[in-house]
């Protein structure tokens, strides 16, 4: 019990470490929660400091996710509860961080990192529907939600466990909650499409 504690704990200390917000103040002095749409995160790092440090925020915001679900599988003997709470608790520790004032990001990257390594073919189907779905609109946040709903139904379709569709469907429910702005401005046509002028970066 005390090991798997500890994989939650650790997890979310990790999910706590906010990279969009240390590589924006490191490479550019700027915190992004300040600008663009306020969220630290991948999109607003792209929106605010371009494509080179997105990707490196993106990349690393995934590993974290992978590295919780692996903490939690070591830690947890195996057992795939312990790895999906570590994971959903890397994606807290991401969307309110120990470390930044509890102002983070939405948890989608982490998300992705969690979901891919539980339940990688679920994970997949819903994420080329989600990229489908940015490409065509241009909205990430209609992507990311797609992605978080579909993953659970592709779980129970698929057949995987029950630990892991009730996981999936906590993950779904946290970021519905952190995307309410973005669903409110895409029923009023005003969310941000990717690429857009907005005027947002520095
Ligand atoms: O993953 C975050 C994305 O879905 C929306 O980000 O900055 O447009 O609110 P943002």
């Amino acid at each position: 019990m005390i090991l798997q504690i500890a994989a939650v704990v650790l997890s979310y200390l990790l999910g706590s470490v906010s990279f969009s917000v240390l590589i924006g103040r490191f490479m550019k002095g700027v915190d992004v929660r300040q600008h663009g749409s306020g969220n630290a995160g991948a999109t607003n790092t792209l929106r605010v400091l371009g494509k080179g440090p997105a990707i490196m925020v993106l990349l690393l915001d995934v590993c974290k996710g992978i590295a919780a679900v692996w903490l939690g599988y070591w830690l947890g003997g195996g057992s795939q509860w312990t790895a999906a709470l570590a994971g959903i608790a890397a994606i807290a520790g991401h969307n309110w961080p120990l470390y930044f004032h509890f102002r983070g990001g939405k948890g989608i990257a982490t998300a992705i990192g969690v979901l891919a390594t539980l339940c990688f073919f679920p994970a997949l189907i819903a994420g080329i529907i989600a990229i489908l779905s940015i490409v065509i609109t241009r909205y990430v946040s209609l992507g990311s939600l797609i992605f978080v709903i579909l993953t659970p139904w592709m779980i129970l379709v698929l057949g995987y466990s029950w630990p892991l569709f009730w996981s999936s469907l906590i993950i779904c429910v946290f970021a519905v909650w952190r995307h309410r702005s973005n669903i409110r401005k895409l029923i009023q046509g005003k969310e941000n499409r990717l690429g857009s002028k907005g005027g947002d970066r520095l």
